[in-house]
């Protein structure tokens, strides 16, 4: 590994930009490969075994393009799959995105929750364990089945229509709600729409950090004056899709 590798960043599909926005803006000066595995979308309903495959898929995938750390910017995945990955792959640091609950712990303590996420999360070992660590016991657990398809999809009707039916029971009885999918953070406006006024927790921001510390230690920070270049990879090679990444990724920055 050396300081001039990239920075591998993967999804089953465009919500890991949420991630990457806060990764750039702390490490302007990297080289990544964005991975959006569209044509796997969506993880959440699959089992441990054929996620753990795919994410195998993709990580040789992204070594090959010589990338010298991995971000798992999905919560399915790294629920499920980053235990088999940081076996197998010894010598390469993996930096995990995971619901930001410890941050409603650890901020907002008193405040009745909602966490959405995957099926896939809510369901997991990992997220069980973390869920049980910091449970403030005002906390509702929503898994989300089909929710980051229909974001994917930006099938806007479909959308509206979901989230009246699935949030409308915690209208004014929730007052923060974790983002426990990378996707989620792109819906932000339609979210509050039914849920009215609420704090999102999500945890890119705090992987950011992580990932500039890990890289500072293990003295793996590229040392080019330039600002980095972003490429981006999508596994049904859609255009349309890469279009849209860079579209949002933009407004972000
Ligand atoms: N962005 C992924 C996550 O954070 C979506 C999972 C899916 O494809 O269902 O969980």
């Amino acid at each position: 590994m050396n300081n001039n590798g990239k920075i591998g960043v993967f999804d089953s599909g465009i919500g890991g930009v949420t991630v990457l926005k806060e990764i750039v803006k702390i490490l302007p000066n990297e080289d990544y490969i964005y991975y959006s595995d569209s044509k796997n979308n969506p993880y959440g309903d699959k089992t441990d075994t054929e996620i753990i495959k795919i994410c195998d898929f993709i990580v040789k995938d992204l070594l090959d393009k010589e990338c010298k750390i991995i971000v798992i910017a999905c919560n399915t995945a790294s629920a499920r799959a980053v235990d088999y990955l940081r076996k197998k792959y010894k010598n390469i640091n993996f930096i995990a995105i995971e619901p930001a609950y410890k941050m409603v712990h650890d901020y907002s303590f008193e405040n009745p929750t909602l966490i959405m996420a995957t099926k896939g999360t809510i369901e997991s070992e990992k997220f069980n364990l973390l869920f049980h660590k910091y449970d403030n016991h005002k906390t509702y657990l929503l898994p989300c089945v089909g929710l980051a398809d229909i974001i994917e999809k930006e099938d806007e009707k479909a959308l509206e229509k979901y989230l009246e039916e699935y949030l409308e029971p915690y209208k004014g009885k929730v007052k923060d709600v974790v983002l426990g999918c990378t996707h989620y953070p792109l819906i932000k406006e339609q979210i509050q729409n039914v849920l009215g006024k609420v704090e999102f927790f999500e945890g890119s921001n705090r992987l950011a950090v992580h990932l500039k510390e890990v890289l500072e230690k293990e003295n793996l920070l590229n040392k080019q004056k330039e600002k980095g270049s972003i490429k981006f990879i999508d596994s049904s090679n859609s255009e349309l899709k890469e279009e849209r990444f860079f579209k949002i990724l933009n407004n972000y920055l």
